[in-house]
């Protein structure tokens, strides 16, 4: 048996009439940047996140720096975020000008550990951008509290998270915009990419809709702005998997249930943990060895028998070559579950399309390297 990493060909099978009918209007429609499936789907957007705006955006990486932007965030101004993200989170507050501030994530969840924020926090400091790693989402009300008694601003990243929820309180819900980025192997996907912020302040959403499109939102009138859009023959294929985005996470929190119920009794990682009360929507189903040098070698354990497993994300971002690049960054704290994250993380196949006897047989080939290490 050989289980791939990804299901996109199993996905566009599954939904192939719907995708293929949208590609189609879009063809015969003559309009394919800024026209009516970009809107359309917009709509769609912002009614599923329960926001007042959903702007299309070029990728993830664009929705956060914009979202800054338009918040007159830039250089002289700190952004609080943590290193084991994927290297685009902080990338973005680069792009816009703005320092850099690592503080470390919660042992449990690897999202940002709000305990560690305040202390980061100076009078440079405007942001915080909380990222729902792995499909969980941070602790949003222990950091809206923090932000609102520092008067700061909260980008949620959540390029891995749509449709996750936490215990009482939705994404968008409490902060000031949600990135997302829809490049082919997120929960919501296009063959491709682009991306989309949401939010609920009229000010963002006027800023944000004339930067991603050459500072224009009419014709031949221009201000300082970008070239950052979602393409409609995107926006298509978006509208047609978005109506299915509730039942495909629902099939990934079943295989990660059945990941979850077949490893439990495994003695040299540790499983994903899901909070009480959170919707966990498994972009990855990461597991976490308990020894660093395991790592690569579960990972070439079951590469050797045909299963593609990965890393998300092996080398924290401050410890990658040449950090930071002349780009302002601080970091405050130890950064220690992050970094033995980065050095034990190991993500096991997961997409909706997986079948019951792909999953079992990662469970088995798993459980067999683990009778090998337990207690080791
Ligand atoms: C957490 C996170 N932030 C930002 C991004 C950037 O999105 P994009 O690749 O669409 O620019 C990604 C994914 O790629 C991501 O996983």
């Amino acid at each position: 048996m050989k289980v791939e990493f990804y299901g996109h060909v199993r996905q566009y099978h599954n939904l192939k009439s719907e995708i293929d009918r949208n590609i189609q209007t879009v063809l015969e429609s003559g309009q394919y940047v800024m026209g009516p499936m970009l809107k359309k789907f917009e709509a769609e957007l912002a009614a599923y996140h329960g926001a007042q705006f959903a702007i299309g955006t070029g990728n993830g990486t664009d929705s956060i720096w914009l979202a800054l932007m338009a918040l007159g965030i830039g250089p002289g101004d700190e952004v609080i975020t943590h290193p084991n993200t994927f290297f685009a989170t902080a990338e973005a507050i680069w792009i816009a000008g703005a320092t850099a501030v690592f503080v470390d994530c919660c042992p449990k969840t690897k999202c940002i550990d709000p305990e560690k924020i305040e202390a980061a926090i100076t009078s440079k400091t405007k942001a915080i951008i909380p990222v729902h790693l792995y499909g969980q989402c941070a602790d949003m009300p222990a950091i809206r509290k923090i932000a609102d008694r520092h008067k700061l601003r909260v980008i949620e990243d959540n390029a891995q998270g749509i449709g996750a929820s936490g215990a009482g309180f939705k994404i968008g819900q409490l902060s000031d915009a949600i990135s997302t980025s829809f490049i082919i192997q997120k929960n919501l996907g296009t063959f491709g990419d682009s991306g989309a912020l949401m939010t609920n302040n009229a000010e963002i959403d006027a800023k944000v809709r004339k930067l991603r499109n050459h500072g224009s939102n009419a014709r031949n009138v221009h201000s300082f702005g970008f070239n950052s859009r979602l393409d409609d023959l995107h926006a298509g294929i978006l509208s047609a998997k978005l109506k299915h985005i509730d039942a495909l996470n629902d099939q990934r929190r079943k295989w990660a249930a059945r990941y979850t119920a077949g490893l439990k009794d495994c003695k040299s990682f540790d499983l994903p943990v899901e909070l009480p009360g959170y919707r966990h929507v498994f972009h990855l189903y990461a597991i976490e060895t308990r020894k660093n040098e395991w790592r690569d070698r579960l990972v070439d354990f079951l590469v050797q028998n045909n299963i593609d497993a990965k890393t998300h994300y092996s080398i924290a971002i401050h410890q990658q070559a040449g950090y930071p690049w002349g780009k302002g960054a601080r970091i405050v704290g130890s950064l220690a579950n992050a970094e033995a994250n980065a050095a034990r993380c190991v993500s096991l196949p997961m997409f909706p399309e997986l079948t019951a006897d792909e999953v079992d047989y990662v469970i088995a080939k798993v459980k067999e390297w683990d009778a090998h290490h337990a207690g080791k």
